[in-house]
């Protein structure tokens, strides 16, 4: 058995109306429905585009949101059908990192009340003292000084913070910690540092993280397990090898296109798929597959009438769709080229989209691509992966990464100290 199960979690928020009566008009369907399992010693990490639920499966699974279907177990006891006192008993193997290490931390308390806190409200450490020479610990090991205890959270840079969020996870000695958006709030070169310090903690404490993130370049490094979500399911999970190797769903296809890679030769042949369109509102989400309102290969029998099932197409990848071999073997053809028109000109030339031509998703594939076999090359009208703001970040993000060793924590130090 998993440290952590999630078996058909279903989060549904009423939409109430109504001036005397709050009446419920609807519902606003942020999680519907999702499985995964999160291995001891492991990470799995989450991605998808903003709104899609992710915060709000992250928040389930500690119950600070009322779960409306499905189980989380943590270590053979279900969370979600726990009484109120011995959920908050368990609440301590669970812990939380947030995206905002300055909103998550109270201005007024200093360093050393704020992680004795959940020490204290948990019965760590037989009185003060005790407690304070584990928080002094704990803060050796996220690498702060133990004069940080005094001081107070406008004290410290960004990076200083969200270590001090880490290490108020960490004197509850937690089981999983949940990071939500853990670097997203963070400098370029600081998100890298944060994510290393991760990585280093996992392996001396062994500790299981549930990584939530929107760029694929952060959870990378640092996943053993990636799920894809897009408007509150998963419609693909793998190891993370896998999933960059080959990522078999057409959303993962899409988010994984607009990460650039460092060579450019490579970057110039890869296949990019740019998807216009804003996600589906989850008050209201699209009957069948519920990416077919953006999926380039959307059919029309089947996409828009029936709901695909995670499916395991072998070696634990399990993929959401349909047509997921076809589409992988280039048999079915794109059915939505209409966002762009081919060219044979080569390169350079600029493809002209009416307005409703742009409403639907535009495909960009490389010289070769067999999968579309009538486009030969096109050329961007939109800034490219490289150039977008958010794309360049996660695209610096993997090179930091990459570049980063083991001792960027400390690089970090350094920098924090005269943050
Ligand atoms: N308490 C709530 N009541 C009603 N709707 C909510 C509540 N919390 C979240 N939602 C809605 O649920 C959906 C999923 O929200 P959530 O915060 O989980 O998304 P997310 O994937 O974490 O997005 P982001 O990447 O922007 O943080 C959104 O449409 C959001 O408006
Ligand atoms: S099931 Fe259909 S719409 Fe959904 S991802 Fe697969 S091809 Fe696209
Ligand atoms: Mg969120």
């Amino acid at each position: 058995m998993s440290l952590l199960e999630l078996d058909g979690v279903k989060v549904h928020f009423p939409i109430k109306k109504g001036i005397f009566v709050d009446r419920t008009v609807g519902h606003v369907y942020a999680v519907d429905g999702v499985s995964l399992k999160v291995e001891a010693g492991e990470t799995y990490g989450l991605v998808g585009e903003s709104g899609c639920g992710k915060t709000t499966l992250g928040r389930s699974v500690l119950r600070l949101v009322d779960i409306t279907e499905g189980s989380v177990v943590l270590d053979g006891t279900d969370l979600a059908k726990l009484p109120g006192e011995e959920m908050r008993r368990f609440r301590r193997r669970l812990q939380m990192v947030f995206q905002d290490p300055l909103g998550s931390l109270n201005p007024r308390q200093n360093i050393e009340s704020i992680l004795s806190e959940g020490m204290i409200a948990h019965g760590i450490g037989k009185d003060q003292e005790e407690r304070r020479e584990k928080i002094k610990s704990i803060l050796d090991k996220v690498g702060l000084p133990s004069n940080a205890l005094s001081r107070y959270p406008h004290e410290f840079s960004g990076g200083q913070r969200q270590r001090i969020g880490i290490a108020r996870a960490l004197v509850l000695e937690p089981d999983v910690i949940i990071c939500d958006e853990p670097v997203s709030a963070l400098d370029v070169s600081v998100q890298a540092q944060v994510i290393n310090l991760l990585d280093e903690l996992q392996e001396e404490l062994g500790l299981t993280y549930l990584v939530i993130a929107h760029d694929l370049a952060v959870v990378r490094h640092i996943s053993d397990t990636i799920g894809v979500m897009y408007l509150g399911s998963l419609v693909e999970e793998a190891p993370s090898d896998a999933l960059y190797a080959e990522p078999k769903h057409p959303y993962t296809k899409a988010l994984m296109s607009a990460v650039p890679v460092p060579d450019p030769e490579v970057e110039d042949r890869r296949e990019r798929i740019l998807l216009t369109g804003d996600l589906p509102s989850p008050a209201n989400p699209p009957s069948g597959c519920r990416f077919h309102t953006r999926c380039p290969w959307a059919q029309a029998e089947r996409c828009a009438t029936e709901r695909p099932q995670l499916r395991d197409l072998g070696d634990g990848h399990r993929v959401a769709c349909h047509f997921a071999e076809e589409i992988a073997s280039g048999e079915l053809a794109l059915t939505r080229p209409t966002g762009i028109e081919a060219v044979t000109e080569g390169e350079g030339a600029v493809v002209e989209q009416t307005e409703d031509e742009a409403k639907v998703p535009a495909v960009l594939l490389p010289a070769d691509s067999t999968t579309k076999p009538d486009a030969t090359a096109v050329k961007e009208k939109v800034p490219s992966a490289a150039e977008a703001p958010g794309d360049r970040t996660a695209g610096a993000v993997a090179k930091d990464l990459d570049a980063a060793g083991p001792d960027a924590s400390d690089s970090d130090k350094e920098q924090d100290k005269t943050g």
